[in-house]
């Protein structure tokens, strides 16, 4: 596997899809992480593995107590400013707020902890301290009875971090912000510095057609952080096809949420990036308008830095159409690069399509993916919300008009040619017949909450949940860019 590139020469902090980042050059050494499950890091609460996108082996769960703390030792090789990345998730609806001690004395109190969606969505909060050389201890307590979010690691830098550059001309508005650059289509590395000197704030990042970046971080006056993703910029920005529209040639990015604050932006060409092709259909696609999201919008939040995601993934599509269209696959393959992942997920527009032309295209698919030395990887389709008698249907579980059990042939073919498998109708049925006929509503389309009713599409909530299910296979598969 390809070394990822931000490694060398950069220092990296935080997690899946967002870091801090010290740019080549700065002179600054490497980040520590400290994993919040490994001593001697104490948790007031016990460890857990129930939330995916950890990283390491777990998180702490601290009780949900004032006073409950998470405790790191952390060693500095000179005394002086380091900069501070604390992973966590605070799937609750309120913040979380803890006081941050350093060496027992009172560094930032109550410094903010606001819910971040879900128990799987992390993101990094980014401080600053001033440590002595030698070994420090960093604790985090709690100040209200909620307790702390969970906690995933502490990350280190030593120094300050390069200083915020300042907002740049390409960037207009306030609320939201909105940021153009008018490149060529390929992938790029953005740095966005997210804080203000005089207030605070409250800001999401997105890009191009609706992907999703960072869930909204708050910063109070004075906090600035640093984080920096690759996005894949494609001309048109949405789906290959242009359904829903075309979007807008170059590099858009939106900074949103409630009060959104930007105090510089730098973009420049990745170099050499682990992409993750996505070969899909509408469940999974960048889908220009609201209310449709595809799992794949939500999936760049989830991969490491250096990884970007390139979604190929169209509406409509069956495992032929998406093969002989030129736009499509053929448009995918002659950009793959030796260890990119080519993620295949059709079944819900195969609905006559029998079992052997299906093993044919999908092996076409496979054969031609690893042509290229690229990794591929099958995605069984997500399940449909149709139940009768308290069960999925077939139809639900993609047995087609021919029929053919879709995921089935996925599954055997996969083992078959040895490809990886990540069982999404599995887990999604697992997932819908859990929650039952009435609670799994709200994981698709509603119409009194989206105005349409879809058992095929999911809700922001369903594809976010979707995107959660193919990262814990992706993790379980041992595939590389998730972190
Ligand atoms: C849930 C969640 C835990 C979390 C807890 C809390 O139980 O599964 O991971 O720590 O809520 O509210 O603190
Ligand atoms: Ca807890």
């Amino acid at each position: 596997m390809r070394l990822k590139p931000f490694i060398l020469g950069m220092g990296l902090l935080a997690g899946a899809g967002v870091i801090v980042v010290v740019t080549a050059g700065t002179g600054s050494a490497a980040v520590t992480r400290y994993e919040a499950e490994s001593a001697p890091a104490t948790c007031a609460g016990a460890i857990e593995s129930n939330h995916a996108g950890y990283s390491g082996t777990g998180f702490c769960n601290g009780d949900n107590a004032v006073g409950a703390a998470v405790q790191f030792t952390v060693s500095a090789a000179t005394a002086g400013t380091a900069t501070l990345g604390i992973r966590y998730a605070n799937g609750g609806t309120a913040n979380r707020p803890a006081d941050l001690l350093v060496n027992d004395a009172a560094g930032q109190p109550a410094t903010a902890f606001d819910p971040t969606g879900a128990w799987t969505t992390w993101t990094t909060k980014t401080l600053t301290a001033t440590l002595h050389a030698g070994n420090n201890t960093i604790r985090l307590t709690a100040t209200t009875a909620a307790g702390l979010p969970n906690i995933d690691y502490l990350a280190v830098e030593p120094g300050a971090g390069p200083s915020a550059p300042g907002r740049p001309p390409e960037c207009t508005g306030s609320s939201p912000i909105v940021c153009h650059y008018g490149v060529a289509p390929g992938n790029y590395t953005v740095t966005a510095w997210i804080g203000d000197s005089a207030g605070a704030g409250n800001t999401s990042m997105s890009v191009e057609a609706r992907r999703r970046i960072l869930p909204a971080v708050s910063t109070a006056a004075g906090t600035i952080t640093r984080h920096q993703f690759t996005v894949n910029v494609r001309q048109p920005e949405g789906q290959p096809t242009g359904q829903g529209g075309t979007g807008n040639p170059g590099l858009d990015i939106t900074f949103a949420g409630a009060a959104p604050r930007l105090s510089g932006l730098t973009i420049q060409q990745a170099a050499n990036p682990l992409a993750v092709y996505l070969a899909c259909d509408s469940t999974v696609c960048d889908q220009p308008a609201a209310p449709y999201p595809g799992w794949g919008q939500i999936l760049p939040t989830h991969v490491t830095p250096g990884t970007v995601v390139a979604n190929y993934a169209d509406s409509g599509e069956s495992s032929g159409s998406f093969l002989g269209n030129a736009a499509l696959f053929p448009a995918l393959k002659s950009r793959i690069r030796a260890g990119d992942l080519v993620l295949i997920q059709f079944g819900h527009n195969d609905k006559s399509t029998t079992a052997a032309a299906f093993r044919s295209n999908l092996t076409s698919m496979i054969n031609q993916v690893r042509e290229r030395g690229g990794v591929p990887v099958l995605v069984t389709p997500p399940v449909r919300r149709l139940f009768s008698g308290g069960q999925l249907t077939g139809t639900a579980l993609h047995v087609n008009g021919a029929g053919a059990n879709l995921p089935a042939e996925m599954r055997s073919l996969g083992s078959a040619l040895n490809v990886p498998v990540i069982d999404l109708t599995a887990k999604s049925e697992a997932l819908v017949e859990s929650l039952g006929e009435a609670g799994s509503a709200a994981l698709y389309l509603r119409a009194s909450v989206d105005g349409v009713t879809d058992n095929t599409h999911f809700s922001e909530y369903g594809a976010g949940r979707m995107a959660d299910l193919v990262v814990q296979g992706m993790r379980e598969r041992n595939l590389p860019g998730i972190g």
